[in-house]
């Protein structure tokens, strides 16, 4: 089973094919810049542009960095306001000439590293958080996602916690590793006092110098690992979602259960 992978991000657009049975990128992924401001239409655009630049035709998965509820992008925290109640799932589908499916980027990135990087077999409850633009979430338990969390935007001394311990935080602030690595230990402390993960995932582009700022976490119980996946998480994980059931519905609808529990 192949699916086209797109991660809409706050800066970048990234997208490749992907052999979803294996998680590896069946061609180089390709990137381009995030319109500004990053409002529907563009981003549409782009999204037609890199589908047509594989040739594509089959199922598209793509992330959105917000809330996403049966395709309808539900919050829009570092991109337009546009986004809000907006149907993306039909925007995009029109966009790609294919059928979509539309999620949360950290739970995308999540179900990829439970799947193919380092969650895989934990069983217990897993907590990924990303750093990049904004801070993303992914929880899960017995390898069940519970979509939509959005820990990034808890309350810590007064401020979301994405404006004090983001990648891009330290960027606008020029801040040490030291310096920021403090700022994420009292956030994911506060994260384990609310959830008690048994592992925390760390994933965005800055867990790729995980060794400069993982070891300084050390007010945290659980187990700390770098996401493995890095940049391709996202990807990956977008392409899952047009047929795992590691994804789960999120349409609220009722029935006996069994059909939404995720076994892959
Ligand atoms: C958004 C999340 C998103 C995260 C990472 C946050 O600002 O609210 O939905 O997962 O940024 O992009």
């Amino acid at each position: 089973m192949h699916a086209l992978g797109i991660d809409i991000g706050g800066s970048g657009i990234k997208a490749a094919p992907v052999d979803v049975a294996t998680g590896k990128l069946l061609a180089d992924r390709q990137k381009l810049d995030t319109p500004q401001p990053a409002r529907p239409g563009p981003i549409a655009d782009i999204v037609k542009n890199l589908t047509n630049s594989f040739a594509w035709s089959g199922p598209v998965g793509i992330t959105f960095p917000g809330v996403v509820i049966e395709g309808v992008t539900r919050t829009a925290a570092n991109l337009d306001p546009a986004w809000i109640g907006l149907d993306a799932g039909e925007l995009f589908g029109e966009a790609a000439g294919n059928p979509v499916r539309v999620l949360n980027d950290a739970d995308a990135a999540g179900v990829a590293e439970m799947t193919f990087g380092a969650g895989v077999g934990e069983l217990g409850t897993v907590l990924m958080v990303t750093f990049g633009t904004g801070i993303g979430s992914a929880l899960f338990t017995a390898g069940i996602l519970v979509p939509n969390t959005e820990f990034g935007h808890i309350e810590i001394r007064g401020r979301d916690a994405e404006d004090r311990a983001s990648e891009r935080a330290k960027e606008e602030r020029d801040q040490s590793w030291d310096k920021w690595a403090g700022h994420v230990d009292e956030y994911l402390q506060h994260l384990e006092a609310l959830l008690s993960p048994n592992l925390i995932i760390v994933g965005g582009g800055i867990s790729k110098q995980a060794d400069k700022w993982v070891p300084r976490l050390t007010g945290i119980r659980a187990r700390i690992v770098p996401a493995v996946l890095l940049n391709e998480a996202g990807i990956v994980g977008a392409a899952m979602a047009t047929s795992s059931r590691a994804v789960p519905d999120t349409s609220g609808r009722s029935g006996t259960g069994h059909e939404r529990i995720a076994l892959t």
